[in-house]
């Protein structure tokens, strides 16, 4: 399936700083055994992949901004484009040696996700998708699941961090969860958690607390697939909450109601 130009660019990019990373996934496996471990590598590894991937961008499109986790924003002549990319989602996975990460670019216009791509090195599966052109996973059509029923719904979801987050609040939403789905999920990756809901293998997935790099690529890929994408509340600020939602249709809205209804659950559990 031939590519427009800026999504080959953006494919070049990935696909270099995915060499780039499956190679030191290598390093690291090696350095589980020592007892510096492998840390102070994958940071370096980390930042690695966003030099390359700012390299390839930036010759294509030299005027263009780019926000990356590891180097932060950076403006560009032309006020209108901008680059948001995550290097290495996944990061824990990565570290401990489990091939679940992911290269993700997005190309915002105006303030819009116009293009995306998730890129996984480690099994060669690449996700895109371009605004109004589909959503595509190694160059075939994908489309998000059809299911409506949440007893067969398999659901992915985050976890706060170590010492991060609302752990009460997540109790209560993984046991809302556990009560109406089929299976939940936590693989550690955002960017892969929502282009697998693209592609249909996860019906839901929701997410607080994440950076729009985790997100960009996502939102565009779920919605390329026939998904619905939005914050916990059903609205759009999805990068203003750091928080996102996603499904079909059903599978969304009836997360959202799930999800609100376990936010009454620590309220009632106090007063008793
Ligand atoms: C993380 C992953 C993880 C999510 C975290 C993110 P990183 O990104 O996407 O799945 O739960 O909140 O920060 O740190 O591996 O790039
Ligand atoms: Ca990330
Ligand atoms: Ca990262």
């Amino acid at each position: 399936m031939p590519h427009s130009a800026i999504l080959n660019v953006m494919i070049k990019a990935a696909y270099r700083a995915g060499r780039s990373l499956k190679r030191d996934l290598g390093e690291v496996e090696n350095l589980q055994v020592s007892l510096k471990g492998p840390r102070n590598f994958v940071t370096a590894a980390d930042r690695k992949a966003e030099a390359i991937v700012r390299e390839e961008l930036a010759k294509a499109r030299p005027h263009y901004g780019f926000l990356g986790e590891e180097g932060g924003a950076h403006a560009g002549a032309d006020k209108s484009h901008r680059w948001i990319v995550d290097p290495l989602d996944g990061t824990t996975n990565f570290l401990h040696g489990i091939p679940h990460f992911a290269v993700s670019i997005a190309l915002e216009r105006n303030g819009a996700i116009v293009a995306g791509l998730t890129y996984n090195p480690a099994n060669d599966e690449l996700f895109v998708a371009e605004r109004g052109k589909g959503a595509f996973l190694n160059d075939r059509r994908i489309r998000v699941a059809a299911r409506k029923r949440l007893d067969e719904a398999v659901v992915a979801c985050g976890l706060p961090h170590y010492g991060r987050g609302d752990l009460e609040r997540a109790r209560a939403e993984i046991a809302a969860a556990q009560q109406h789905y089929a299976g939940l999920r936590r693989f550690g990756a955002a960017t892969l958690d929502l282009a697998w809901i693209a592609a249909g293998r996860f019906d839901a997935y929701w997410e607080r607390d994440l950076s729009p790099w985790d997100m960009a690529a996502g939102i565009i890929l779920v919605r390329e697939a026939g998904g619905f994408v939005s914050d916990l509340d059903g609205g759009e600020n999805i990068m203003a909450k750091s928080q996102i939602a996603a499904g079909n249709d059903t599978m969304h809205q009836e997360l959202i109601r799930l999800l609100r209804e376990a936010g009454k659950e620590p309220a009632r559990q106090r007063a008793l």
